[in-house]
């Protein structure tokens, strides 16, 4: 399907999945509030339940986890909605949905399902009709490494051409990330100094106070590295370090993307730390001997001229004292000390907090009140909002109807973040254990120091 052809129908795989139930109804909910969403909703699933109950089922995920039920889009979302039950191996469940499909020309399949069924549910969707004029929306995590990633995109590519394929990731949905981009370009100050001879550093961190939330066995078999930085933090690093994109055209900003990517230098062991909680190993559906790191942290370098020289240190970890995702960007210190004061004066930064805010600070110092020219880093706050008015599954879903790509992941984007993490993907380095509420393990974090230490993410009281 061309891109920018509005879907005439919604086929939801996995419609009575956990995904589904804390947070695709709800966006659903939302997307038919605003009027994005009006067509026929298939919902696709093998759990004898019948349509009444996959209703029922909705209510409870959009009143326990998405904000609450609105009577009338809830009603309205319910009359576009038809339910499909069947396995996914078996032909008829796809000629059910073909049938369901009725005169619809360019129908959006969305997968909620896990990235094993990916290829037998697109070679499905091909012999049974149900691909034609379609794009296909594919959930995280795509791929275990580069090798599998190839070999899915390959199994995609035999039924849907890469224009139709919607790769989601859900930071790239975050006003949060997107802003990021947009301080960087729709400001002339920040261009002059967005540079080697400029920056000092970049620090990413991204904190989770709980652990995996009976999720052990998927995070056993995945780990931070490709939980959450092989992928959403990659994102980040995408918007934070790219070329000025060219918005309008879905290609050419992906095209900027994949030249920064291509640019990052593939991690070797002495670039990354892991580590694991204390408690990781008792948890249900992880392995007695599992070595998987629920901490990471690793060093990026990005060899263009913009960048080279410049160390990205980001970690990521689960049972870490908050919750938090932020960035900060450090620059040098002038390069005089004209002030002679008795300490020289902090380095500038800015800072962008992902959650549990969203806020843009940058950091300079002031002077102190008085006779000696004494300063203080004060922040200027250009944002600072509770949270995202729509939350990243809406934003991306409602993209994926109207069939705009800019934010869905490109085939040669994701190979090249493989690429990059493919071998620390492993234990290449012990796990070390750290005690739960702390921020990661004490060994080995100190031949990963960033310059000054890491910078945790501040939060504000409200
Ligand atoms: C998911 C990971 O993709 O992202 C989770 O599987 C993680 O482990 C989550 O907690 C974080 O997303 P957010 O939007 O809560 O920052």
């Amino acid at each position: 399907m061309a891109s920018h052809i509005p879907a005439d129908a919604m086929v939801f795989f996995g419609a009575t999945g956990d995904l589904a139930h804390k947070k695709t109804f709800a966006a659903l909910q939302s997307l038919v509030r605003r009027g994005v969403l009006n067509v026929p909703i298939v919902g696709v699933a093998k759990s004898g339940m019948n349509l009444e109950q996959l209703k029922a089922r909705a209510r409870d995920g959009i009143e326990k986890f998405g904000g609450g039920v609105d009577e009338v889009s809830f009603n309205k979302m319910c009359d576009l909605l038809r339910y499909v039950d069947g396995d996914y191996a078996d032909p008829t469940t796809f000629a059910n949905v073909r049938k369901e499909l009725g005169n619809a020309q360019s129908p959006l399949h969305y997968l909620a399902i896990p990235p094993s069924l990916f290829g037998p549910v697109s070679s499905h969707l091909g012999t049974s009709g149900c691909a034609k004029g379609a794009r296909v929306v594919v959930e995280k995590p795509f791929g275990h490494n580069r090798k599998t990633a190839t070999e899915l995109n390959a199994l995609l590519h035999a039924v849907f051409d890469e224009s139709s394929i919607f790769r989601i990731d859900h930071y790239l949905g975050k006003e949060a990330v997107q802003n990021i981009l947009y301080f960087r370009f729709a400001n002339a100050f920040l261009e002059p100094i967005w540079n080697r001879h400029y920056v000092r550093q970049i620090q990413i961190t991204m904190a989770e106070s709980f652990g995996v939330e009976g999720r052990g066995s998927f995070y056993d078999a995945t780990g931070a590295l490709r939980d959450v930085i092989q992928n959403h933090l990659m994102q980040v690093v995408g918007f934070l370090c790219m070329e000025a994109p060219n918005w309008e055209d879905t290609e050419r900003t992906r095209d900027e993307q994949v030249k920064l990517f291509r640019a990052v230098r593939t991690l070797k062991p002495t670039d990354i730390v892991r580590g694991q909680f204390k408690g990781f190993l008792q948890e249900p559906g992880v392995a007695a001997k599992s070595t998987t790191e629920t901490y990471a942290a690793v060093r990026l370098q990005i060899d263009n001229w913009r960048w080279s020289g410049v160390p990205i240190y980001i970690r990521a970890g689960k049972n870490m004292p908050v919750s938090a995702t932020e960035v900060r960007v450090e620059f040098h210190r002038p390069p005089q000390v004209v002030f002679n004061e008795p300490l020289p004066p902090s380095r500038n930064f800015l800072r962008f907090q992902i959650t549990p805010r969203i806020e843009i600070g940058i950091n300079a110092e002031v002077k102190v009140d008085g006779e000696r020219m004494i300063g203080e880093q004060l922040e200027l706050l250009a944002i600072d909002h509770q949270s995202d008015e729509m939350t990243p599954y809406e934003r991306l879903l409602g993209d994926a109807l109207r069939g705009d790509g800019t934010l869905f992941a490109r085939e040669d984007s994701v190979d090249e973040c493989w690429r990059v993490m493919d071998p620390v993907l492993d234990a290449v380095v012990p796990a070390s254990e750290y005690p739960c509420g702390t921020w990661g393990p004490e060994i080995g974090n100190d031949w990963l120091l960033p310059p000054g230490g890491w910078h945790s993410p501040q939060i504000t009281k409200t």
